[in-house]
């Protein structure tokens, strides 16, 4: 018999902190009007200085672990999509399976940027549709406010800082991921980058921040965005018209509905909340599925599809089946790894 990886719970976190465009106009040389309509975002959260992403992960995967049902002792496994860990190692999970209690888990980190939530949900789905783990968690989470050059109006405005959580549970009944995509492109990893202490790269204060070139991400995106979306939906056989709801990296607005009207989806399809929190990186669509689900724009049978992108270039899209269909609806089963050439 299948077994199927099915998203029981859902938690997110947001730091209390609320630095507004306003703020930023009074630190830089930018307004309200540049941020908002270039980006669509007004405001973001700040970590307090005492919280990192383990900190952050913790509640939200307490409030997912409280939605499934689970205590933390009942997870196998702990996978934390970030790339601002609290440290180099101990991994970002290994603190939070000690924060949880989650005493049997398995515990590691994924980088993959921005697109990280969505390769961490795939591996964690492959650990349960092998049969090997039963309850996996797959958080997201991020302090990208660490990482900002603060002098700099082209990034800093971009970004904020935040954590989402889910719960995948095994299932015998169709349900989860029916197909995704991931993908990579290094050539382009002088695009979008931050340096590292280990690396060659350093920048000119010796810290460690993020440098991107905007309009150049923007073009890749748009295209990753799109067509990573069309294939995943192809693989699933599906067609656009059957996706219920689509829940992109929120990076930019402008961004989001470029690529939402190459895949020809209306707006009332598309979830959208960057202009609260800004781009969290990894923890966007795990912070916008959890409001997708909080404002009802979820239900049992619909397919979702969630695209990530990032640094690396690095891209990740799945077609997800939210709870049980009456009809099964998975048309085959095809979780196939399929990579997508930007060139
Ligand atoms: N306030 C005011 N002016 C600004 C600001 C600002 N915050 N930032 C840049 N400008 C200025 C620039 O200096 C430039 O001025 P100039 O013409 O006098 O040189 C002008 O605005 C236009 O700059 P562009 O960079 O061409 O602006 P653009 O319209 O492309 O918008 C933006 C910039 C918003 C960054 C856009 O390119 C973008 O969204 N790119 C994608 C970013 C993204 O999605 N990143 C995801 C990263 S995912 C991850 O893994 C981290």
């Amino acid at each position: 018999m299948e077994t199927y990886a099915r998203i029981t719970g859902w938690g997110k976190y947001l730091p209390s902190r609320v630095l507004t465009n306003d703020d930023l106009s009074k630190m830089l040389d930018t307004s309200d009007e540049w941020i908002r309509t270039r980006t669509g975002i007004r405001e973001r959260r700040i970590a307090a200085d005492d919280e990192t992403a383990s900190t952050m992960a913790t509640p939200a995967s307490r409030r997912a672990l409280e939605v499934a049902g689970l205590s933390p002792e009942d997870l196998d496994l702990i996978i934390v999509a970030t790339c601002t860990p609290d440290g180099i190692f101990p991994s970002c999970a290994s603190l939070l399976q000690n924060a949880l209690g989650a005493t049997k888990a398995a515990a590691f980190d994924v980088n993959a940027a921005c697109s990280g939530f969505v390769y961490a949900l795939v591996t964690g789905c492959q650990f349960i549709q092998s049969g090997a783990y039963q309850n996996v968690l797959v958080v997201g989470s991020e302090v990208y406010s660490r990482i900002m050059d603060w002098e700099d109006r082209s990034t800093c405005v971009l970004f904020g800082d935040g954590a989402g959580a889910v719960v995948l549970q095994a299932d015998d009944r169709p349900t989860g991921p029916m197909s995704f995509v991931l993908g990579s492109d290094g050539s382009f990893s002088n695009i979008l980058y931050v340096p590292g202490p280990a690396g060659a790269r350093t920048n000119h204060n010796g810290h460690y921040c993020l440098r991107m070139a905007g309009p150049e991400v923007f073009r890749a995106a748009v295209q990753i965005m799109s067509g990573s979306a069309k294939k995943v939906v192809s693989l699933a056989g599906l067609g656009i018209s059957d996706v219920d709801l689509f829940i992109p990296h929120q990076a930019n607005e402008r961004l989001i509905a470029a690529a939402s009207r190459a895949l020809g989806l209306p707006s009332e399809k598309v979830f959208i909340n960057v202009g609260r929190y800004g781009n969290t990186s990894a923890a966007s669509i795990p912070i916008a599925l959890c409001e997708a689900v909080e404002e009802d724009r979820v239900h049992d049978g619909d397919r979702l599809v969630m695209v990530g992108f990032g640094g690396g270039l690095s891209w990740g899209a799945v077609v997800l089946q939210w709870g049980i269909r009456e009809d099964g609806g998975f048309a085959a089963r095809v979780p196939i790894a399929q990579v997508n050439s930007l060139r």
